[in-house]
């Protein structure tokens, strides 16, 4: 990037502050901004008939039932919101080691998708097994490790369930080595050749997905840190990325990209902005970044607590993430954050 800066052009004969001067002036001058278009809104999807239940660790989230899932997808059309993220909350008797219920016929999910055919916005779906673990892993545990390629033969069940049932986009969200080329693949033979995969290509294993963990009420359970002779691993550290990785994550969506994701997905969103930043740079696919459970609570509680305020401080991060680099976010606040969009033309 080339400055007019020069030995003549500094103060006083440069002055930023003239951009300044006026509100028209920095709209003219603002290189980014953000609409609801800019936005995915994840739904927390649960058994049940017109039931709403809140979830504790994200205050003004609810679990919802199918049922009530076409008046979130008419409040999101009305708002100008593009997509629905669904995750199901899957009965702790509907669970098992193989997560077999991800792609039994009439599960949860797709008992959802059939509720919204046709709603008019797209709907994303997770591919991983962890609302359907009894371990919680989003992959297959053998041998006290998750097994990578039991784990690809899992999720490409739930794939073609997924694609079947009418998702218009798929999530791959499980951090297996060669899962997008396995998916693509299969779906293509399958007749799915034009059903788009977004990748959580660059997924951290953080400590912002707490809240999140306890909407979808799973945990990843045993007791040593990684591997452990006995039981299931305690978190997904020999999955999901270290948070000291910046060239790998890169290399992670380079991958994905590469077997065939049309898009990718950086979660969570604000510790993490460098990586949106470079992926921008190094790459012409879009890239969403997703503001997680965490990065929700956290705002929340200090907006309750009156330390922040809520709606300006939030409509700034969302801004940082288009700024960094990101098409859209997904977002829990998406439908109050369009509406503060709304509100602020
Ligand atoms: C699991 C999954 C997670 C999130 C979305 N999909 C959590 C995890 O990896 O344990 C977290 C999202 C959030 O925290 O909002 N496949």
């Amino acid at each position: 990037m080339t400055f007019v800066a020069s030995a003549t052009r500094t103060y006083p004969k440069t002055r930023l502050r003239r951009l300044r001067g006026s509100d028209a002036l920095l709209r003219l001058c603002a290189e980014h901004s953000l609409s609801a278009s800019d936005l995915v809104w994840p739904v927390f999807v649960c058994e049940g008939h017109n039931k709403r239940e809140p979830v504790a660790a994200m205050p003004g989230v609810e679990r919802l039932t199918s049922d009530l899932l076409p008046a979130c997808a008419e409040q999101a059309l009305r708002l100008g919101i593009p997509a629905l993220a669904l995750f199901p909350v899957v009965a702790p008797a509907s669970k098992s080691a193989d997560a077999r219920e991800a792609w039994s016929k009439d599960n949860l999910i797709s008992r959802a998708l059939q509720a919204l055919r046709g709603c008019g916005v797209a709907i994303v779906v997770d591919v991983a097994l962890d609302p359907y673990t009894t371990h919680g892993h989003d992959g297959i545990v053998k041998n006290s490790r998750v097994d990578n390629e039991a784990s690809l033969k899992a999720l490409g069940k739930q794939a073609l369930a997924l694609a079947e049932s009418g998702a218009d986009l798929l999530a791959p969200s499980d951090m297996m080595d060669g899962r997008i080329a396995y998916l693509r693949t299969l779906l293509d033979a399958q007749g799915f050749e034009t059903l788009p995969l977004a990748s959580y290509a660059a997924k951290f294993a953080s400590h912002f997905y707490a809240p999140f963990r306890e909407a979808l009420k799973v945990r990843p359970q045993g007791r040593a840190s990684v591997a452990q002779p006995q039981g299931a691993p305690r978190d997904k550290r020999s999955y999901q990325l270290p948070c000291a990785n910046a060239d790998e994550a890169l290399w992670e969506i380079a991958l994905d990209l590469q077997e065939g994701a049309d898009m990718a997905i950086v979660k969570p969103a604000l510790p993490y902005l460098d990586i949106v930043r470079r992926a921008k740079e190094a790459f012409a696919a879009p890239l969403l970044c997703y503001h997680v459970s965490g990065e929700y609570a956290a705002l929340r509680a200090a907006a309750e607590q009156g330390t922040l305020d809520e709606r300006a401080c939030l409509l700034e991060q969302l801004l940082c993430c288009k700024r960094a680099g990101a098409s859209a976010v997904i977002t829990y606040y998406a439908p109050r954050a369009a509406e503060w969009i709304h509100e602020t033309l």
